[in-house]
């Protein structure tokens, strides 16, 4: 699986942490920014690239990290198609994996520190999406998304 990498200026090093970690476990892992703290960087601009990737299959899914994990969750949620959820805890990961089919995971570096993020994005990516009822409600998401798509 390809996981792909984004982050503003408030959250490279975690960025960067996740990355190795995912790494380690075996993923195939694409860094699209930002590289360096001190480079200002704003965050909906990653959250689009990232979300953009992910909607053309060039990653199966991502991971996201800002002061908040808010902001460029929201930007990436902008992109049709994507899924983003923040999480601060393994429990919400877990189940957003299998009841909303997310692709994405989002992070606050400002709220969780690394060892943490790392048991959230575990959770994420060991958990599969269970389809049944919850494929009927993420096709519901599909529609609204399709309604203001045009
Ligand atoms: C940047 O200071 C901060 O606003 C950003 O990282 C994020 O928290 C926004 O949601």
């Amino acid at each position: 699986m390809k996981v792909g990498f984004g982050c503003d200026h408030a959250a490279v090093e975690l960025k960067n942490a996740l990355l190795e970690h995912l790494k380690e476990r075996g993923y195939e892992c694409v860094d699209f920014g930002s590289y360096a703290p001190e480079d200002k960087v704003d965050y909906p601009v990653i959250g689009q690239k990232v979300g953009e990737a992910l909607v053309a299959g060039e990653i199966d899914k991502g991971v996201l990290v800002c002061g908040t994990g808010i902001g460029i969750s929201i930007s990436a949620n902008k992109v049709p198609g994507v899924r983003a959820a923040v999480c601060s805890e393994p429990y919400s990961a877990k189940l957003t994996a299998m009841h909303n089919d997310a692709n994405i995971i989002a992070m606050g570096a400002r709220v969780v520190g690394v060892e943490l993020a790392k048991m959230i994005v575990d959770s994420f990516f060991d958990a599969e999406f269970e389809g049944g009822r919850h494929q009927r409600r993420v096709d519901l998401i599909k529609d609204i998304e399709a309604k203001y798509s045009k």
